[in-house]
């Protein structure tokens, strides 16, 4: 796809609601948004691209529109913008008016963003990945927004297993990813590392099975502090 290419806004696509955040499509018009945190040295420490200027950011969001155009399909690269609503989320999934926030983006795929073929073995294994900015980080946004990802792909995609990458020294990420479930399965040593920073990464992953216990277990462990509170 050239850049100069015409790309209208994705209209279609997902919107997911948790209890503080709004997410759905990336458009063209969260570029600045984006840019604000995705063009920061501190942010892309431990991201494979470095720091992107404003056209940069632009050519990368119309690639995630382009694959929201082709969405739904079985192997999708689905980019959302987590956004805080101007007039607060609704959990019933209604709209809210009026544009927010966006304060950071995650990314969940099986396909490669150029879209050259399937970044996993199977349909139902997906990649996830997130960046938030670091006026909106040390809130519980990121985590809150992962979560809700995370739930749509088990609950509404099928997933049968999720990965992350983080570099070792990337302890929020990785503290992030096992709040949510994550366990390491594989440790990479630096030497082993292709990207040219060269440093120690672990690969997490949380099945379909587990996520589905803890569910169960979060479930059942709120069932019965309700009834000890009516009781008391
Ligand atoms: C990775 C990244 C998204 C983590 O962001 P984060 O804001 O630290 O993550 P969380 O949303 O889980 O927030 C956790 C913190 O919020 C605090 N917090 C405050 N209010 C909270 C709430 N209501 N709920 C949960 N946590 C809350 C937690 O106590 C925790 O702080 P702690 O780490 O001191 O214990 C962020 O560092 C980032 O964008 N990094 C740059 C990009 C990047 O590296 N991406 C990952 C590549 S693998």
């Amino acid at each position: 796809m050239s850049e100069s290419s015409p790309v209208q806004p994705a209209v279609g696509g997902p919107v997911l609601f948790s209890e503080r955040l709004r997410l759905r499509p990336v458009t063209l018009d969260d570029t600045a948004a984006v840019q604000s945190y995705r063009g920061r040295d501190d942010v892309v420490r431990y991201l494979t691209h470095d720091p992107l200027s404003l056209d940069a950011t632009r050519a990368r969001m119309r690639v995630s529109v382009e694959h929201w155009r082709r969405y739904p399909a079985d192997w999708f690269n689905a980019n959302f913008a987590a956004e805080l609503p101007a007039g607060g989320a609704e959990s019933d999934g209604k709209r809210v008016p009026g544009a927010g926030r966006v304060i950071g983006d995650l990314r969940a795929w099986n396909l490669e963003l150029d879209a050259s073929g399937p970044a996993t073995e199977s349909a139902d294994v997906f990649w996830i990945g997130y960046a938030f900015h670091p006026d909106m980080q040390g809130k519980g946004y990121a985590r809150e927004a992962a979560a809700r990802m995370v739930r749509w792909l088990f609950d509404e995609r099928s997933a049968r297993e999720l990965r992350a990458i983080a570099w070792t020294p990337n302890t929020a990420s990785i503290m992030l990813l096992e709040k949510l479930g994550f366990r390491i399965f594989r440790e990479l040593p630096a030497e082993l590392e292709e990207h040219p920073k060269k440093l120690p990464a672990v690969h997490l992953r949380l099945m379909r099975s587990d996520w589905a216990a803890a569910q169960h277990k979060h479930a059942t462990r709120q069932s019965t502090s309700r009834t000890q509170t009516e009781e008391s």
